[in-house]
């Protein structure tokens, strides 16, 4: 089925995404290379309601490097219309009679999903809301993992953190579950743990995964552990011991040698800055993967999305 536009991760099937990994595999040739004019005619819109370094700096960098030109405005909540009280479906229609794709990331969850319900060019979720998804996160990390680790069937898999309100984490989840004798474990005080949507979802999917409050047991068994933040603002007791929440050297030890840690970045206290130089720390080379896989999306939405489509009103 064509790629209309990228919203949530689940859309992606198995064929697509190793279709997806082999196509990042050119675009590094291609940024070695010094880049392509291949897509020179194609505008990107970047419209992002809500602070980014990484996901707005990779989709801008990958579409210069695929020749391609970018319209930007950052901080749109406060630059855009929406401050005279423009709603976000208008808006999309009028930045999309000016560019042939829409990177997204919206305030409120469901927002892309809104934008792709009328735009006549293809919207990318780059993170809606809190609780929402960050798809091409999830396939950046997906990337990073089959690329770390060789393999996807048969992982275990560590998410610490805040995990109720973590896109990456949520969009990540419904990646794994596609894959064959995936254990999950989920590890996080009590009332940041992963919603039920989640873990309905991986039932129905026979996937088998565990609920922790603590690294102890986990984290010297699993092939991947996916680090994020705790804002403590969000936690019932304020001072509430994170430091097993934490990765630090003496973390490190207990680690299997051959494991790797990843983080969506940015990060605060939850990775210490001596883990980065032990060669399983491998959340800047996922960071840096999301320029190719960003490059590799982009170039399966134009080349699926060639004909030009006029906006024909709001479906009801
Ligand atoms: N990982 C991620 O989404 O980072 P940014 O918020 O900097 O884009």
């Amino acid at each position: 089925m064509k790629l209309r536009h990228v919203v949530e991760s689940q859309q992606f099937t198995v064929p697509r995404l190793m279709e997806l990994f082999s196509r990042t595999e050119e675009m590094k040739k291609i940024v070695a290379r010094g880049g392509t004019r291949d897509y020179e005619n194609k505008i990107m819109a970047s419209l992002f309601y809500k602070p980014s370094t990484r996901t707005r700096f990779s989709f801008e960098s990958a579409m210069f490097r695929l020749g391609g030109k970018n319209l930007a405005t950052e901080q749109a909540y406060e630059f855009s219309s929406e401050i005279r009280g423009e709603r976000l479906e208008d808006t999309i229609r009028i930045i999309a009679d000016y560019c042939d794709v829409i990177v997204l990331r919206h305030h409120e969850e469901g927002g892309a999903k809104r934008a792709a319900s009328i735009s006549p060019v293809p919207i990318i979720n780059a993170g809606d809301g809190a609780g929402g998804q960050h798809p091409t996160q999830a396939l950046l990390d997906l990337y990073t993992i089959y690329n770390e680790c060789h393999a996807l069937d048969g992982l275990s898999v560590a998410f610490i953190g805040a995990l109720d309100k973590g896109r990456t984490v949520r969009s990540l989840a419904y990646l794994l579950s596609k894959f064959e004798r995936v254990k999950l474990y989920f590890i996080s005080p009590d009332e940041l743990q992963i919603k039920t949507d989640i873990l309905e979802h991986l039932d129905e999917n026979g996937v088998s995964y565990n609920l922790a409050n603590s690294t102890d047991g986990i984290i010297n068994k699993v092939d991947v552990v996916y680090q994020t933040r705790i804002d403590r603002e969000r936690l019932k007791d304020r001072n509430l011991d994170l430091t097993n929440y934490n990765i630090d050297s003496s973390v490190l030890q207990k680690m299997k040698y051959n494991s790797i840690i990843m983080h969506p970045l940015p990060r605060s206290v939850e990775i210490d800055t001596d883990v980065d130089h032990d060669r399983r720390a491998a959340y800047f080379r996922q960071s840096r993967n999301g320029l190719y896989v960003r490059m590799a999306l982009l170039t399966m939405l134009f080349e699926e999305n060639d004909e030009p489509t006029l906006f024909d009103g709001y479906k009801k």
